[in-house]
Formats: C-alpha cells, structure tokens, sequence
C-alpha cells in the first residue's frame, strides 16, 4: 500500500492562478522523493497539500489511506504531528534557544516530561548540535539553524519528512550536511519529500525524482536526475 497518494489532484488559487493540473503519484513508505521543477510549477502547493494548509479543488489525498481532505478539523493536529515539515526560511524563534525550539515542537508545558529529557537530546545529537543545545538561533549559521529545524520536525517522529527547499537559504557545504541528515533519517525509515531547485543535489543522491512543470508531472523517475 503506498503511504502517500496523489489521485488526480487539481488546485487552482483564488483569483485564478492553476498550481496543480490533475496531478497523481505515489510514494511508498521509506522512498526517499525529490520533486523538482522551475519557480511557480507547484512544488510547495503539494506540500501544502500534503500538511493541509490547503486543499485540493478536486482529486483525492491519500496519506496511509486516509483522505487527508475528509480528515475532521479537531483531528488536523494529530495528522500533522505525523508528518515533519521543514521549511526553507527555518521559522525558529528568535526569543528562545535551541533546546526550547524543539521542545515547542513537543507543546511539553512539565519541565520533568520524559519527553523533554529524551527526545530533544536525542533528535540535537542526529543533527550534530548537541553542544548547541543552549545556544540561540542568532548565535547558529544558517546550515546550523536548518539542522535546528529539521531537530524539531524530527521530534515527534514522523513517518514522513517534507522538505520545501530545505537548502534554499544555506552555503553548499552545508547543504550538503543537511542532505546527509535527511538521508540518515531516511535510513531509519522516514519517508522523505523534498521540493527542490537545486540541480547539485538533485543529481548527487541520485534518488527518485519527479518532475513538475505550470503544475503538471512531466517525468517521474528512480534514480533519476535534475534534467531528465
Ligand atoms: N496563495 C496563493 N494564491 C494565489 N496563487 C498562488 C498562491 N500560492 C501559490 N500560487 C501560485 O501557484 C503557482 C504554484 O506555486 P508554488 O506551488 O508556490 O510553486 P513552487 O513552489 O514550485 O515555486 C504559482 O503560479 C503561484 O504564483
Ligand atoms: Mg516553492
């Protein structure tokens, strides 16, 4: 069964502009996805899709087969707590250090929560920054404030990782670090769905990449690269 299901999805913005044109695609569970394609072709509405920040005009969303679109709005939350998002812009709190922009992610208010002495630890140490646990986001580089993201997103342990041009803001190197991340999380068994432009790291990890074009899937392939 595949984890995620895109049946002939359709979005079209308000005042007019069509962002997905009958798009479908599956993605089994540990498949690790790139989805690729110029400024404007719909790669960040299908992650808005996907976290219901949005939904479709037509078609069907199917995460472990359940129509994210009929999911009832009391139950958003707990369906997004499955699904880890990172963003290109980080979205960290300034006002906060980094222990504490993870643990928001956990919504933990009990300072003993097995949580807080476990999980963040835990997810810090994947990302390399256990010894920045105290520090603040404008004392981090940007790769090191993505790491800081992605810590977070990890913190409930989701199924499924999405990317929205995770290394938009970031120096190569340490893009190249923050791949090797998602590539780990991916080893232990995450799904990954990166949106991306970056044609260098599109082409290196050599994994399956769909194309997408004015909001229409124009190749989809293993193994794949950037440009066809
Ligand atoms: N909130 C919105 N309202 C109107 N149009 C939008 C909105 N968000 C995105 N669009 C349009 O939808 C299309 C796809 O956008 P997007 O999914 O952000 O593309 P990408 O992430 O590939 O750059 C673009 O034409 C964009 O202008
Ligand atoms: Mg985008």
């Amino acid at each position: 069964m595949p984890q995620i299901e895109f049946i002939n999805v359709s979005k079209e913005y308000e005042h007019g502009s069509v962002a997905l044109d009958n798009v479908s695609f599956q993605i089994d569970p540990g498949e690790f996805v790139f989805v690729v394609g110029p400024s404007g072709a719909g790669k960040s509405t299908i992650v808005k899709l996907l976290i219901r920040e949005e939904f479709p005009n037509s078609g069907q969303i199917l995460v472990n087969d359940e129509d994210v679109s009929m999911i009832p709005q009391e139950h958003v939350h707990d369906y997004r707590r499955k699904i880890g998002v990172v963003f290109q812009d980080f979205k960290l709190l300034e006002s906060r250090n980094i222990f504490e922009n993870v643990a928001i992610a956990l919504e933990v208010t009990d300072a003993n929560d097995h949580e807080i002495k476990n999980v963040i630890p835990n997810v810090l140490n994947m990302v390399g920054l256990s010894s920045k646990m105290f520090m603040y986001p404008r004392q981090l580089s940007g790769g090191e404030k993505q790491r800081v993201s992605i810590a977070r997103a990890l913190a409930h342990e989701p199924d499924i990782l999405v990317a929205d041009e995770a290394t938009g803001m970031i120096d190569p190197d340490s893009s190249d670090t923050v791949v090797e991340i998602l590539e780990k999380v991916n080893s232990l068994g995450t799904t990954i769905l990166m949106a991306t432009h970056d044609q260098k790291i599109v082409d290196k990890l050599k994994k399956r990449v769909i194309r997408i074009e004015t909001g229409k899937i124009v190749s989809d392939k293993k193994g794949g690269k950037y440009r066809g």
